[in-house]
């Protein structure tokens, strides 16, 4: 076993290698050449860190459950990406928003990879100066640090490739009715379901780092949504009726994540668009965007492949437009 496990990892692996039986103390003190005093503190630590444990004088120590806590030895285990998580897993019981830890980690020089999660977030931070709802332990509050070799005003393309890896994760671990409205809220059955803000940092022409923060809502249900978004948000608990692990959704979507990344960054944006179109159900659609400083009305021609909605209003008036609030008005048009 490599000196750089610590103690509770290595305790953790000899729990799990017991595979639902009972270890003793003795021969957990034995193998790990600690004292029994010093596994049963180690056990206290993994219980207080969510890990289902019973002991016994007797028979010794037995894991129930590994924790749900999004802890980064759970979240490494089988964990099948090549840099994802793998460069680095910063985790807080609570922070005050992924994001901004992941922006001070960025400017300190952290790797591309570099994940911080969260179990809840006091100040989430959503679009447009909105906030996140981020209770404890109920949803995946994440933000991933990544360096793309890309100019900055491509930076939007990794927005859209984010929602298309958040909904794929959905897609293959649920049955659910999963789609992307423009250009980052994934719903299902009309209701979202989980969100993603990307704030990026750029020098000159190049970028120095982009934050792709990603909030899930897994296992809240229907009586813990604040009333401002409770006609409009939704979980994998509502609309499944069953509790997920979020640390198996969490694993899921780093490992499409890293897909679509190298996808894009070895294949150009062309089939992540793809992807995403497919996924998006708003081309041809009627629709409302707020942008900053204006609103536009108009049918929906396209999604060009720089991830722009093309929309042609009412006196046939082309535009591009890269980000707003969209409220879809009617049918097909
Ligand atoms: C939105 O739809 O408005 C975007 C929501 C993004 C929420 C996530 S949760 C993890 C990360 N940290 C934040 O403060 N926000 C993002």
């Amino acid at each position: 076993m490599s000196d750089a496990m610590s103690t509770k990892q290595q305790l953790l692996i000899h729990l799990k290698g017991g595979k639902g039986t009972w270890v003793s103390g003795e021969s957990l003190a034995h193998k790990m050449a600690i004292s029994r005093s010093a596994i049963w503190k180690h056990i206290r630590t993994l219980k207080e860190n969510g890990y289902v444990i019973e002991s016994s004088r007797k028979k010794g120590y037995l894991l129930r459950h590994a924790s749900d806590f999004l802890l980064a030895d759970e979240i490494l285990e089988g964990l099948n990406t090549n840099v994802f998580g793998k460069s680095g897993i910063v985790y807080f019981g609570e922070t005050d928003s992924t994001n901004v830890r992941a922006k001070f980690l960025a400017s300190d020089g952290a790797p591309e990879g570099t994940l911080i999660v969260a179990e809840s977030q006091t100040r989430g931070r959503g679009r447009r100066g909105r906030s996140w709802f981020s209770p404890p332990g109920e949803g995946i509050t994440t933000s991933i640090i990544l360096r793309p070799p890309i100019s900055p005003n491509e930076a939007p393309k990794l927005t859209l490739m984010a929602s298309v890896a958040v909904a794929e994760t959905l897609l293959s671990m649920t049955s659910l009715n999963v789609n992307i409205k423009w250009p980052n809220d994934i719903l299902v059955n009309g209701r979202k379901i989980a969100g993603i803000l990307t704030e990026i940092s750029t020098e000159m022409d190049r970028i120095d780092y982009v934050v792709i923060g990603v909030g899930v809502n897994v296992n809240t249900p229907h009586e813990n949504l604040p009333p401002d978004i409770r006609n409009t948000a939704t979980s994998v608990l509502m609309e499944t009726g069953k509790p997920f692990p979020r640390i198996v959704l969490l694993r899921a979507y780093l490992e499409w994540l890293e897909i679509y990344y190298e996808t894009f960054t070895t294949k150009g944006f062309d089939p992540v668009m793809k992807r995403w179109k497919h996924l998006s159900d708003i081309i041809g659609r009627r629709i409302r965007v707020d942008l900053i400083d204006r609103v536009r009305i108009g049918e929906v021609m396209d999604a060009d492949k720089d991830g722009f909605l093309i929309l042609r209003d009412d006196e046939g008036t082309i535009e591009r437009i890269i980000s707003g609030d969209v409220t879809i008005l009617g049918g097909e048009v």
